[in-house]
């Protein structure tokens, strides 16, 4: 039976080098991301949230320690297995929304369904369906220009399912958009983590709109300061300033 726990990091520093300083970034004793868990990052900017992304989502190596995922020990991949490792298993929504502006919703989701099959996930992910799960049926065949900033990122959101991950990465995903408009990509997000069961770790510097995850991570000076559990997350849409 697989374990409860889909990331695992055990004593894991991130130190970057520039010239003869050391700038050590990130130093996590332990943490456990669970399946299916919707977990909030927040913290100052240089705290380390988007180090802490990056390597939980093997977009980067740490400097030592371990990490875990879904069991396999990928703190000592190569820059080629980690690539294969993110297309197999993890989705981003970056604050920037990186559409492909030549191609409609509709073709910008069969282009990451169309990649994801070619790395062995099978290609069973309808674009339509997807973006239909995002609340977009009805702008499929819009190109980015012709949508809102909020659409523009739910369909990032569909973007992001089309491999089928295991896990979500979302950094300030709605640090473009306004209040309401970035309620509506999280509410696309808490839907897909609840009815797909893919975890996510999104990183806000917003607030209130942690209240939405099941656990909230404070960051402080590259260490985690304190974890918050939401024994009752808040719906999205109820998320008040
Ligand atoms: N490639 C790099 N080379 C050197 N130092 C880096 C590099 N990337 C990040 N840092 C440093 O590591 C620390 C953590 O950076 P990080 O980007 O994780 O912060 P953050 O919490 O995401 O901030 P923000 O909220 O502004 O995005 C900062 O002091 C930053 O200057
Ligand atoms: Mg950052």
């Amino acid at each position: 039976m697989p374990s409860d726990d889909l990331v695992v990091l055990r004593d894991v520093r991130k130190v970057y080098r520039m010239g003869d300083v050391e700038v050590q970034a990130l130093h996590v004793r332990e943490l456990t991301i669970r399946r299916g868990e919707f977990v909030a990052v927040l913290g100052p900017s240089g705290s380390g949230k988007t180090t802490l992304l990056n390597l939980v989502g093997g977009i980067d190596a740490p400097t030592s320690g371990q990490i875990l995922f879904d069991g396999e020990d990928i703190s000592g991949f190569s820059d080629r297995q980690l690539t294969l490792f993110r297309r197999e298993n993890v989705g981003f929504v970056f604050q920037f929304f990186n559409l492909i502006p030549t191609l409609t919703a509709e073709e910008n989701v069969r282009f990451a369904v169309d990649l994801a099959s070619r790395d062995g996930v099978p290609p069973d992910r309808d674009p339509k369906a997807l973006l239909a799960k995002v609340g977009l049926a009805d702008r499929v065949s819009h190109f980015p220009k012709q949508l809102s900033g909020g659409e523009q990122q739910r369909v990032a959101v569909a973007r992001a399912l089309a491999k089928n991950p295991k896990l979500i990465l979302g950094d300030e995903p709605t640090g473009n958009l306004d209040f309401r408009t970035g309620k509506l990509v999280l509410s696309a997000l808490r839907d897909v983590n609840r009815d797909e069961g893919a975890a996510v770790v999104l990183v806000t510097h917003n607030m209130p709109l942690a209240a939405i995850a099941d656990r909230v991570l404070h960051i402080r000076d590259g260490e985690i300061a304190s974890v918050e559990i939401n024994e009752r997350p808040v719906a999205p849409e109820d998320v008040t300033w």
